[in-house]
């Protein structure tokens, strides 16, 4: 699986802690920065996560900022990304298998490089359970074709 990964500059050391998180665990992990301290704008980050998945460059992601918050709701607005902020894994194990979340995203000023850690494994250790929760998630795209013509 090929995971894509970018924060801004609140979360390059977490960012950076991550990716070889995950590559030791063997997945492909894709890298679309920030590197630097430098400041920088979170929602342009958020979109690169979000087209690459949408482009079929990559096939899930992982975006980082101080809260999670601001750089998944940029992603969000990218049709057919579900970006859940998650802060403890039991959330993170649930917006995988209820709700489809193709993006796992959490704040490095929030949550500690362990807790972090426990996050992308409850994520990507984690599949969609289908059944009852595919129809909702079809009712969120529902809502994205609506304001999408
Ligand atoms: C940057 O200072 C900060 O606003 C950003 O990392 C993030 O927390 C926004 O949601």
């Amino acid at each position: 699986m090929k995971i894509a990964i970018a924060n801004d500059h609140a979360a390059v050391e977490m960012k950076r802690e991550i990716q070889s998180y995950l590559e030791e665990k063997g997945y492909e992990v894709i890298n679309f920065g920030t590197d630097t301290n430098e400041r920088c704008n979170y929602p342009d980050y958020g979109l690169k996560v979000a087209e690459a998945i949408k482009n079929g460059e990559a096939d899930q992601g992982v975006l980082i900022c101080g809260t999670g918050i601001g750089i998944s709701l940029a992603a969000n607005k990218v049709p057919g990304i579900r970006a859940a902020v998650c802060s403890e894994p039991v959330s993170a194990r649930l917006a995988k298998q209820h709700n489809n979340a193709n993006i796992i995203a959490f704040g490095a000023r929030i949550v500690g490089m362990e807790e972090a850690k426990a996050i992308v494994d409850a994520f990507f250790g984690s599949e969609f359970l289908g059944g009852r929760h595919a129809m909702r998630v079809d009712l969120i795209s529902e809502i994205e074709k609506k304001y999408n013509k």
